[in-house]
């Protein structure tokens, strides 16, 4: 790929990050978004608290990172509303199953799921999981239905997954999901 810089400039990126254990990888990914001159802005769920800090994302991104529904700041618009309403890409990497449950149910528990329902923006998912759960038929056809939907999609690939097997579920390379993002945003 070309040099990145300003590559993605002034383009606005929701970087939802899920409970995977791949969720460390989203430190990289934000880092090399800001470095191709993107304005990141990092959503954790609840579960994705558990495996990386906000903290983290935010200094990267130098861009506040939210996590809570609730922890909304003065001001009459929710904020998830507004940033939904900003963003060019709602980029969620990694997607656990459940996110992609949610997203495929049109389900809006969390911070994430709302901005996802809230938004125009294009979705790019690169999934992350134990190779079974990505193979079960309720994942594959949640993963069938986004698809149909125009959604856009960062294949997991084939390697030694954290849960100790090998197989299909690996999170996709940071290089291969920034290439994907600078083609739907180019
Ligand atoms: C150590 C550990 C690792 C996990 N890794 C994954 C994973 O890679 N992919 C996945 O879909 N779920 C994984 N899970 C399960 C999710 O964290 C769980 O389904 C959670 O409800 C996802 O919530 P979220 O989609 O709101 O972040 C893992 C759980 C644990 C405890």
């Amino acid at each position: 790929m070309e040099s990145p810089d300003n590559q993605l400039k002034n383009r606005t990126i929701i970087l939802g990050v899920t409970g995977s254990i791949a969720a460390y990888k989203a430190a990289d990914l934000t880092s090399r978004l800001v470095e191709y001159g993107a304005e990141v802005f990092p959503v954790l769920t609840e579960s994705a608290c558990r495996f990386i800090k906000p903290m983290t994302l935010q200094t990267l991104a130098r861009n506040p990172a939210a996590s809570d529904l609730w922890a909304e700041e003065a001001g009459w618009q929710p904020g998830h509303i507004e940033l939904a309403d900003r963003a060019d890409l709602l980029l969620v990497a990694p997607a656990t199953a459940h996110c992609i449950a949610n997203f495929a149910m049109g389900f809006a528990p969390d911070l994430l799921s709302s901005i996802h329902l809230a938004t125009k923006a294009p979705v790019l998912l690169a999934p992350a999981m134990n190779g079974k759960m990505l193979e079960h038929l309720a994942t594959q056809a949640n993963l069938a239905s986004l698809r149909e939907r125009g959604y856009h999609f960062v294949d997991p690939v084939a390697g030694r997954l954290a849960c100790g097997y090998e197989g299909q579920g690996k999170l996709a390379l940071p290089e291969v999901i920034i290439e994907r993002v600078v083609n739907i945003l180019g």
